[in-house]
């Protein structure tokens, strides 16, 4: 193929124009020939490496792309091709079929009467075929600096994560084709300090068999499972008609995988997803914790080899938070602090139904025999909710296998399904959270918990002093602290209620935008008010309070609150207290203040850094 074409010099401002709007010119190497009103054949005569296809984000219905590679159906994309306008252009990789023929065999779903009018669609020209795409960020108000963000396109969990070699690999549910859930695809991203992250080729594309929704990957250290000593194995939910687990394998670190021949591996009569596994120590063997979704159940299974799994177990039937479906299962131990003891947390995630609306982190504490988990209860024999994070914006949180020193770290996708798809960001839709390691602690009323710590690396975050303060009185007279200018800072602060009743700490900017937080110190609970944050207006779901208990009775309380332009995450008391929320300033926040009411409280200690982005 490829022959007799004029070598298609691609403007300086389409280019640049990837993620902008689009500039409709007749495209040399691609032929374009209408069928009829809703199907349209899309022929590549070009060998650039990619197709831009242009998307305007209204429609509901996304169009059905056959991509045939010298006649075959390679793979079936959904893409809300444009119609009266750009809204952004997304890069289709045609590198991997160099030398074969390549044709997008399109069926719209918009009502066409006749031909003549699906020709005025303006993605026919916008299909242009390019060496290269700019994706240098156009976010620049709301995309986070110091957290892992896609490159472009939508992003929901975190996927598959495993460390090994000094490398921390994340993958993640990834849209390659828009800023809305669709193509569900592993998208990869690496990091070597836990801060920094660097994109890498996506792993997984939907195949035959569906979509590739949410799983695990471990380290076969040992061969279990046959593809070579250290391999790494990945298990996922095929998405296609039904949900069935599948298995791939990479001998190249994770840069790479390929796909079971054999699979499905597990097939069941109803939903279930997500599959998380780990190697048991004591049993020898692999276990894996899968959610049946509607049941709102978690399923165990066991295996010797990583791909013929038994059912072992079930648990949560009738209990804990029972609204939503049951997501993204995750089984860990944990040490007892002050004893040589473990015990197992089950991270279960649900949605909706968490406290707030929608999405959110439910866990339960107990014990696992290799073969089904146990949940402690309370004193009167019932199973306690237990929630992770108390904000709107932490969902789908999963760990790290192989994670250095024991350590428990984890990460979730900061956001909510209540409103993911409408925040008012297009280039890349949503971040993940800061990683954070998972501890136990028991609180004042003797209840062990999860406590959520900032993962140690991110003190390398802390730039400058730019406020501090020790040893004030807090009154009814606001004290003001300057934030960083850039919307990115740490807030390190510990304050003692005293005899004050209530404590206010409000970030704000001239324009008046503000998120107010409140220690109660009679109820022993922190609020966090995002009504007037910024844009708020996109979703009724977004504008709210949110409230965590803080867990003591003793009025001292230490916070560290991250803000990363549209984000803020407070860990309070080492993290025992979480809340996660998403906030959209018009400008970055440029204020502290601190403020207390009915007595006066003791400011201990005051630190505001800038973050240093090495
Ligand atoms: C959770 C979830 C998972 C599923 C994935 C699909 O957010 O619904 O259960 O595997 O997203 O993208």
């Amino acid at each position: 193929m490829k022959n007799n074409r004029q070598k298609f010099l691609i403007p300086a401002l389409l280019i640049s124009g990837f993620f902008m709007p689009g500039v409709a010119v007749a495209a040399d190497g691609v032929e374009v020939s209408h069928l009829g009103p809703t199907n349209t054949l899309v022929k590549v005569t070009g060998d650039e490496n990619f197709i831009l296809f242009p998307v305007q984000e209204i429609y509901e219905d996304d169009a059905r792309i056959n991509v045939l590679v010298d006649g075959k159906i390679e793979e079936t994309i959904y893409v809300r091709l444009a119609r009266t306008k750009t809204d952004y252009s997304v890069p289709y990789d045609l590198s991997r079929f160099k030398g074969k023929n390549v044709m997008f065999d399109i069926v719209t779903n918009q009502t066409r009467n006749t031909v003549r009018d699906a020709k005025d669609d303006v993605c026919w020209d916008g299909m242009i075929l390019t060496d290269t795409f700019d994706t240098t960020n156009t976010e620049v108000k709301w995309r986070p600096a110091y957290h892992h963000t896609p490159l472009y396109g939508w992003m929901n969990d975190p996927n598959g994560m495993f460390y090994k070699d000094g490398v921390w690999h994340l993958y993640y549910q990834k849209n390659p084709y828009g800023s809305k859930w669709q193509n569900m695809t592993w998208g990869h991203s690496t990091s070597t300090d836990f801060i920094n992250w660097e994109h890498q080729p996506d792993v997984l594309r939907p195949d035959g068999l569906g979509a590739i929704f949410s799983g695990s990957a471990v380290i076969d250290h040992n061969n279990t499972a046959g593809f070579g000593e250290d391999a790494i194995i990945a298990l996922y939910t095929s998405a296609g008609t039904s949900q069935m687990q599948s298995l791939a394998h990479s001998n190249d670190n994770g840069q790479t995988f390929e796909v079971y021949p054999g699979n499905p591996i597990i097939t069941l009569e109803s939903e279930a997803r997500d599959p998380n596994m780990f190697w048991n120590e004591k049993t020898g063997e692999w276990n894996l914790v899968l959610a049946h979704a509607l049941e709102k159940e978690n399923l165990f299974f066991t295996s010797p080899d990583l791909i013929n799994w038994t059912l072992s177990g079930t648990f949560g039937k009738g209990l804990g938070a029972q609204e939503g479906v049951w997501e993204c299962p995750d089984l860990f131990e944990l040490v007892v602090p002050g004893t040589n003891d473990k015990k197992w947390v089950l991270i279960c995630n649900i949605n909706p139904g968490g406290p707030f609306g929608g999405s959110s982190i439910q866990y339960f504490i107990g014990d696992f025999d290799g073969k089904t988990f146990t949940s402690d209860t309370n004193p009167d024999g019932t199973v306690p909710t237990k929630w992770l994070d108390y904000g709107k914006d932490n969902y789908a949180l999963v760990s790290w296998s192989d994670a250095p020193d024991n350590r428990r770290a984890t990460i979730g996708w900061m956001s909510n399904w209540q409103y993911a798809a409408d925040v008012p960001t297009t280039q890349f839709r949503s971040a993940n959270t800061l990683p954070r390691e998972m501890e136990l602690f028991v609180d004042a009323d003797g209840e062990l918990r999860v406590a959520s710590v900032p993962s140690p690396e991110l003190e390398k975050l802390r730039g400058k002093v730019v406020a501090q303060a020790s040893d004030k009185n807090i009154g009814q007279k606001e004290l003001h602290y300057k934030l960083p200018a850039d919307g990115m800072a740490e807030i390190d602060l510990t304050f003692e209620a005293s005899d004050a009743d209530l404590l206010t700490l409000t970030i704000d900017n001239a324009e008046g935008e503000k998120v107010v937080m409140k220690y109660d110190a009679k109820n022993h609970t922190m609020s966090f008010d995002r009504r007037e944050s910024g844009v708020v207006d996109f979703s009724d779901k977004f504008p709210a309070i949110t409230t965590s208990p803080t867990f003591e009775k003793d009025g001292k309380i230490s916070l560290r609150i991250f803000i990363d332009r549209s984000s803020i995450e407070l860990f309070g008391n080492n993290g025992q207290f979480v809340m996660t929320n998403l906030v959209f300033p018009n400008n970055p926040y440029t204020n502290l203040s601190v403020q207390s009411k009915n007595g006066n409280a003791h400011l201990v200690d005051l630190k505001i850094y800038s973050i240093d982005l090495r």
